[in-house]
């Protein structure tokens, strides 16, 4: 909401509309009637989905039908966030978009299914698949880690599994333009680079100039109940054949720590 310029944006809440509500859906994009629809809204408790699949189900997947169902009456384009947990984490260079889904855990399937009745559903969507977001206002990783840094002398951050951090703000500048250009089809969108969550909290802890240590460890040793992939980085390819760039995750780290310091 806060990049985009130029046009009319409507933001809309859970409290606006709950996604597994087909009827209100409707309601509210009728009312609306927009070009595009940019659909953000998950149950994004990788963890509690292993816990709740029936609730993980009805909002990411069967959710995101009834968005796709309420545009396509109103001709509206859709943009659908998706992860990089739709992938198994087996491969060691970047995914390109049109590798085989093959989601370890239930967030992953459900955004996995979403995916693919999307693109049944409505042809000419945009998926635009991000991963590790970051960003000021929210809980996230950063900001876990500096909290944690500011009273603790080490922390123990897993080291075995890669990805791309990824600034909510490079997110919503790229999202405008795949509008802007019309796109259709699967993109990946996430900051250039990739680290493990050891190096991007190492990183974190530097630029920060705290002298917290930060130690290595393994994802066996900080258990959680939803595997996670030990590979997810997302190749930006297609992303780059529709003329988007983004920037790296270091230099989106850099102005992360600077807003966020603004706000403290
Ligand atoms: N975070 C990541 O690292 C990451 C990585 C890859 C992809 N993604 C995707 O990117 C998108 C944004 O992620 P995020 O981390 O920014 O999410 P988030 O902070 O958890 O926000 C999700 C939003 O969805 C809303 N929501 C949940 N269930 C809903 C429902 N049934 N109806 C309507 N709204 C509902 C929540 O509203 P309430 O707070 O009111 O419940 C919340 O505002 C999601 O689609 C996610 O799957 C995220």
């Amino acid at each position: 909401m806060r990049e985009w310029s130029g046009d009319t944006v409507t933001g809309l809440t859970s409290h606006a509309a709950d996604i597994r509500d087909a009827k209100r859906v409707l309601e509210v994009v009728q009312e609306a009637r927009p070009e595009w629809i940019v659909l953000a809204a998950a149950y994004t408790d990788v963890d509690g989905c292993e816990s709740k699949p029936e609730l993980a189900f009805a909002a990411n997947r069967d959710g995101a039908v009834n968005v796709a169902a309420a545009a396509k009456q109103v001709g509206a384009r859709l943009v659908f966030l998706s992860s990089d947990y739709v992938f198994d984490g087996k491969k060691t260079t970047p995914y390109e978009t049109g590798e085989a889904r093959n989601p370890q855990s239930v967030y992953g399937r459900t955004k996995a299914e979403a995916e693919i009745r999307l693109l049944e559903l409505m042809p000419d969507c945009c998926i635009a698949r991000t991963s590790w977001l970051f960003g000021v206002g929210g809980k996230c990783f950063p900001d876990t880690i500096l909290k944690l840094a500011a009273s603790r002398p080490a922390l123990d951050v897993v080291n075995d599994q890669r990805g791309s951090p990824t600034y909510a703000e490079d997110l919503a500048r790229a999202i405008i333009q795949l509008c802007r250009k019309n796109a259709t089809g699967i993109v990946h969108a996430t900051n250039a680079g990739d680290c493990t969550w050891f190096e991007f909290a190492e990183e974190i802890v530097k630029s920060s100039g705290l002298a917290t240590t930060v130690r290595p460890v393994s994802s066996q040793q900080m258990a959680r109940p939803a595997p996670r992939p030990a590979y997810s980085v997302l190749s930006p390819a297609r992303l780059r054949t529709l003329g988007i760039e983004m920037p790296s995750w270091h230099d989106a780290l850099r102005r992360y720590l600077e807003q966020r310091q603004r706000m403290s």
